[in-house]
């Protein structure tokens, strides 16, 4: 199988597509899949790869794309990789999309036109590899010219899956780009690429591939809907058969409080009293006064629309009167990164917000808050609730995608019942955020009953285990359908 996708951490990664990336192929290897990852050779991945083995180098006809090389090589997790090399094109500072002022590329629609290319040719069989896999499994708008590009080669060796991370980025461009991207004219219909009257690749990928996933059952109905389909609704309710959702994993030897080199103090549900070296480590790191009086709030988050976070910026006064301290990690939009900044600078007592993008302080972040904060409008499934909820840092969360799948309010039957590992509240409001953290505050406060729901959280297995059954069932099945 090829995983094609436009991050692979460690070496780049901007959200949970990279770790996603990372860790699924990872772990699909680990079930036997004979799986490889094909990704930019942006700088960071030369710089990893360098020295690595030149396997092919790809010259278009009629030259729709610059020539590029393919280098061969593996991810530190020792899945091999191929990556392509077109310094031209992916050579770059900022992040995979964007100029560092927050300009999305010009040219990103050959970018990722020539990722997806070359996906495809890989699968139809490239000379220079001598490996061809029977499934292209494609990911997010960047890579969903794939389906596209072997639905117009008419082969039957290779099937196509297209996993929907985040529906709201589609890869919309002028209609007149189809020639650049060496697409048949035919292509430019209602059934095929057009998106009213321009050219999308998410809906390339969702029209043309053999099966679609998306990353929770929650989520998989969601965007058939109007609210939550980005004007998709329509066409993935048509083609709901071939559409499931498979809940994302992650990979427990890197999120695992009782091993995680970047924490004060390691801890694990039997030891959860050590986690309070990771508050004040938190707190004297941040600056704010070291207290266990009240509890740490977290978020670590790319700061866009979709988190939610102008409904607890829209709460701050009442968030610090409950009273609460709150520490904020993020960056993206300009406007809330200013926003956060200046409400740490006027209340350096109760808030802290460092805006940029930090490994290490996400780590501990997860494991010296109390309570986890992610009030997402809209989230496929979520990463960082999964890690709070390993963390023994309960998260107040809104009911929607993943969220909704992995977090089960608290109240009194949920605690009976020993399923209770966070808050969930249901309107995109700052009122139902407030009344949600509320409750969180008054449980923290009531120290058994806490260590309960921390428990019940670290229990629960997150890992790939299950995701990666799923997956592999779903190209047994079309491999067997071919
Ligand atoms: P999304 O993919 O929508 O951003 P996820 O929760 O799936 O949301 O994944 C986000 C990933 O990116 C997590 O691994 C999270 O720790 C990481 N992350 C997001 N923002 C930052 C940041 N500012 N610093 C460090 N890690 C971050
Ligand atoms: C997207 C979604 C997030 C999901 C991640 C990995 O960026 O916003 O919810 O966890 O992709 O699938």
């Amino acid at each position: 199988m090829l995983f094609a996708a436009a991050e692979l951490a460690p070496w780049m990664k901007t959200g949970g597509l990279g770790e996603v990336a990372a860790t699924l192929p990872a772990a699909l290897r680990a079930a036997g899949v004979d799986v490889r990852v094909l990704v930019p050779a942006y700088r960071s991945v030369r710089e990893a790869l360098r020295g690595a083995r030149v396997v092919a180098e790809v010259t278009q006809p009629g030259g729709a794309y610059p020539p590029a090389l393919l280098l061969a090589g593996a991810t530190p997790a020792g899945v091999p990789v191929f990556a392509v090399d077109c310094p031209a094109l992916y050579a770059r500072g900022g992040d995979p999309y964007c100029d560092a002022a927050g300009h999305d590329w010009p040219d990103n629609h050959l970018r990722f036109g020539l990722l997806s290319k070359i996906a495809a040719l890989v699968a139809l069989g490239l000379p220079g590899i001598e490996w061809v896999p029977h499934i292209l499994h494609c990911n997010d708008w960047h890579t969903g010219l794939g389906p596209a590009y072997l639905h117009f080669a008419a082969v039957a060796h290779v099937r196509s899956v297209f996993t929907i991370h985040n529906i709201a980025y589609q890869g919309i461009f002028p209609g007149d780009t189809l020639d650049q991207l060496a697409l048949p004219p035919r292509a430019f219909a209602m059934d095929g690429v057009e998106f009213h009257g321009k050219l999308s690749f998410l809906k390339a990928g969702i029209q043309y591939a053999d099966a679609l996933t998306t990353v929770s059952p929650t989520h998989a109905r969601e965007i058939q809907g109007e609210q939550l389909g980005f004007g998709l609704g329509g066409l993935l309710h048509q083609r709901a058969g071939v559409l499931t959702g498979i809940l994302n994993g992650f990979d427990p030897g890197q999120w695992n409080p009782a091993t995680d080199a970047h924490l004060a103090q390691r801890y694990d549900g039997g030891t959860l009293e050590a986690k309070a070296a990771n508050k004040s480590a938190l707190q004297r790191r941040l600056r704010l006064p070291v207290t266990d009086d009240m509890p740490l709030l977290g978020v670590v988050s790319r700061l866009t629309h979709q988190k939610g976070l102008d409904l607890l910026l829209a709460v701050a006064r009442e968030v610090r009167e409950l009273p609460a301290q709150l520490a904020v990690l993020g960056s993206g939009d300009k406007a809330l990164e200013r926003q956060f900044s200046v409400l740490a600078r006027a209340h350096p007592q109760r808030c802290a917000a460092v805006i940029g993008f930090d490994e290490a302080l996400a780590h501990l972040i997860e494991a010296g808050a109390d309570i986890f904060v992610m009030p997402s409008r809209f989230e496929p499934c979520g990463l960082n609730q999964m890690y709070s909820l390993r963390y023994g840092t309960p998260p107040v969360v809104r009911a929607t995608g993943g969220l909704a799948d992995t977090v089960v309010d608290c109240d009194e039957t949920t605690l009976a019942a020993g399923t209770a590992n966070g808050f969930v509240f249901t309107g995109p409001t700052p009122q139902g955020l407030l009344a949600a953290l509320r409750r969180a505050v008054i449980a923290w406060r009531d120290r058994a009953r806490w260590r309960q729901l921390q428990r019940n959280g670290m229990r629960a297995d997150f890992s790939w285990r299950a995701g990666a059954q799923r997956y592999c069932e779903l190209y047994r099945a079309l491999v067997v359908a071919a």
